[in-house]
């Protein structure tokens, strides 16, 4: 081929953030299309500290569909993937039918590669596929032309993935129909509207990868009577009482409700046969540190939520944030000879403890327990990055060295 004619791909580079639920979703009534029993709501964390970035080229060179997870090539051919690769390019071209010009009608019948990386590590168990499902959606949706409604698509990925579609405070709402159609997420408040409010992510050092969520919630559905109750009778009024709190910016009740749903989330697991146990003996340190906390002060300033594993996601409000962290240092004494910060993301200002909080805080120090702490807040949906420098492929469509 003359050296001028060689094509160039078309090639896009987004991000998407990671979201952690306060009321979960657990279960699904269809799971080829990834449909809930029940609806859920999350925060959306700020990308400054937590994100995935996809890269999607799209050129007509290309012999097949190819995608590299964090530098390695993995099989392009997994369900998932499938699913959004296809529903995305059907929606593309409903849309270029529909007599949308927006639509690239070239790139639809090239093949594409992907690349994609996390800015965390994926064993931190950070609900990557959330991110992950989001970013590689929205980044096809650029490259193809199409807006709008997409978190349908990404939910088709992964479930929790339909809410790292937007920003702030988000609901997924479970939806009625066989089709699946009106199972999408929803902002609730964009991530301006509660300024204060302070996310701390606590890494446990697990020993050992815990069951996934995908099979967990399988065997949840089938084995547990707890489950269908909370899907029924306890999620509706809560998702309401939530959204009522996220509006007023009401604390105390979103803290309640989001520890108590995290509580009956891991009670919905032990009701499980066999059982599925998420929770360790650092999550469950962590729990009664938050309580005793809470209980010296006689008001809810902390919230801890623990998605399928033993990480503890702590909620609270920037004044409490400092002597929080501190409490927790004391708690967890730092392994100063892990190389890593113990501390990273926000920065946060060490501040003194008083001897009442001390001698309020009946727990054993347990060293080691929580490798580091990841301080953020709520952020912004998934973005497009316009620097040319910062796509992960090259100009030949495949992974630059360090991507
Ligand atoms: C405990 O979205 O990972 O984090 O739909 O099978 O991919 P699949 O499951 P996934 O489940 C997340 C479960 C959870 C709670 C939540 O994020 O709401």
């Amino acid at each position: 081929m003359p050296k001028d004619t060689v094509v160039k791909p078309a090639t896009v580079t987004c991000t998407a953030p990671v979201n952690i639920a306060v009321v979960k979703y657990w279960g699904k009534r269809n799971e080829g299309l990834i449909l809930p029993i029940n609806s859920s709501l999350s925060v959306t964390l700020h990308q400054d500290q937590l994100k995935t970035t996809t890269t999607v080229a799209s050129c007509r060179s290309f012999q097949e569909d190819r995608i590299w997870l964090n530098g390695k090539e993995e099989d392009i051919n997994h369900p998932r993937l499938q699913s959004c690769l296809r529903e995305i390019r059907r929606l593309a071209r409903k849309r270029r039918n529909d007599g949308d010009s927006s639509v690239d009608v070239g790139c639809l019948s090239h093949k594409v590669h992907i690349c994609s990386v996390n800015n965390f590590p994926t064993a931190a168990g950070l609900a990557s596929s959330a991110a992950g499902f989001a970013c590689l959606v929205y980044t096809l949706a650029k490259v193809y032309g199409v807006d709008g409604e997409l978190s349908g698509i990404a939910r088709q990925g992964s479930g929790s993935a339909c809410r790292s579609m937007y920003g702030g405070f988000v609901q997924w709402i479970m939806g009625e129909r066989e089709d699946g159609k009106d199972s999408v997420a929803q902002q609730v408040e964009p991530e301006s509207h509660w300024p204060d409010l302070r996310v701390l992510v606590l890494v446990a050092s697990a020993e050992r990868k815990p069951v996934g969520s995908t099979a967990g919630m399988q065997t949840s559905v089938e084995t547990s009577n707890l489950l269908k109750h909370r899907a029924e009778s306890v999620v509706p009024d809560r998702m309401k009482q939530m959204i009522e709190a996220v509006h007023k910016k009401d604390f105390a009740t979103f803290a309640e409700l989001t520890m108590r749903d995290s509580n009956q989330f891991h009670a919905t697991c032990l009701d499980t046969f066999p059982p599925i146990f998420y929770l360790n003996t650092v999550s469950r340190h962590v729990i009664s540190l938050v309580h005793q906390y809470n209980r010296h002060y006689g008001e809810a300033r902390v919230a801890y939520t623990f998605d399928a594993g033993p990480n503890a996601v702590i909620y609270t409000l920037q004044q409490h944030v400092a002597e929080f962290l501190q409490v927790v240092r004391l708690v967890f004494p730092p392994d100063n000879n892990n190389g890593k910060t113990f501390l990273t993301g926000l920065q946060v200002e060490p501040v003194e403890i008083s001897e009442e909080l001390k001698n309020a805080i009946c727990l054993e120090p347990m060293s080691k327990g929580i490798s580091y702490i990841i301080s953020t807040q709520a952020g912004p949906g998934p973005r497009v990055l316009e620097d040319p420098g910062q796509h992960l492929l090259g100009s030949d469509g495949l992974p630059k060295t360090d991507a």
